[in-house]
């Protein structure tokens, strides 16, 4: 299921960062993974490897993950949009339109019980699906929201975004303590 997402996103063209794009990141993980991590879109190694959190932003995200005594292995990396906005602008909202169906079949194909929406974009778009209005991931970050679906309970727990770290170093022990939150959901 994951897979035959993941191949209709290498042949996707539902909005204009396919003429852009080097290669479409659908994500990677572990398809039964319990906690799948949202971030904005691609970047440019990204971009280029068409793997998620591959850059500078990457390099901080697996900094964090051994943080909270996670490897990349375990869990699923996936983005709001699947392919690199020019020059890493932000998501429009026709792309984000045009995108999120693919997350939202990937969340329901992998089922997991934490989602980590990492900076505004993500968490904007998530809270909402569960009648959450979204807050400045300043206000809410290392909060754990806890929703009922029908299927099930789900986490979701806003972060900032790991290229925070890269804009700002002080900002690294925040960080930090929210990747400490999650890590205290898994025991
Ligand atoms: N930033 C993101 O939001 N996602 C990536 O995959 C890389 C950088």
């Amino acid at each position: 299921m994951l897979k035959e997402i993941a191949v209709e996103i290498q042949a996707c063209r539902k909005c204009g960062l396919c003429e852009t794009r080097n290669n479409p990141v659908p994500g990677e993980g572990d398809p039964k993974a319990k906690i799948v991590f949202v971030g904005e879109a691609p970047g440019y190694n990204e971009d280029m490897q068409g793997k998620p959190f591959v850059g500078a932003a990457g390099n901080v995200f697996e900094e964090l993950l051994a943080s909270a005594g996670l490897k990349k292995a375990d869990v699923f990396v996936t983005n709001i949009l699947k392919c690199r906005p020019p020059s890493n602008r932000n998501p429009v909202p026709d792309e984000i339109r045009a995108c999120t169906p693919y997350l939202d079949r990937q969340l329901k194909a992998i089922s997991p019980d934490t989602v980590c929406t990492l900076g505004n974009f993500a968490t904007a778009y998530i809270l909402p699906k569960f009648g959450i209005r979204p807050d400045a991931i300043g206000k809410i970050h290392g909060q754990v929201i806890n929703v009922d679906t029908l299927e099930h309970h789900l986490r979701i727990i806003p972060m900032y975004h790991p290229a925070t770290v890269a804009y700002n170093p002080n900002m690294k022990k925040v960080l930090i303590d929210d990747w400490k939150v999650l890590a205290g959901t898994q025991k």
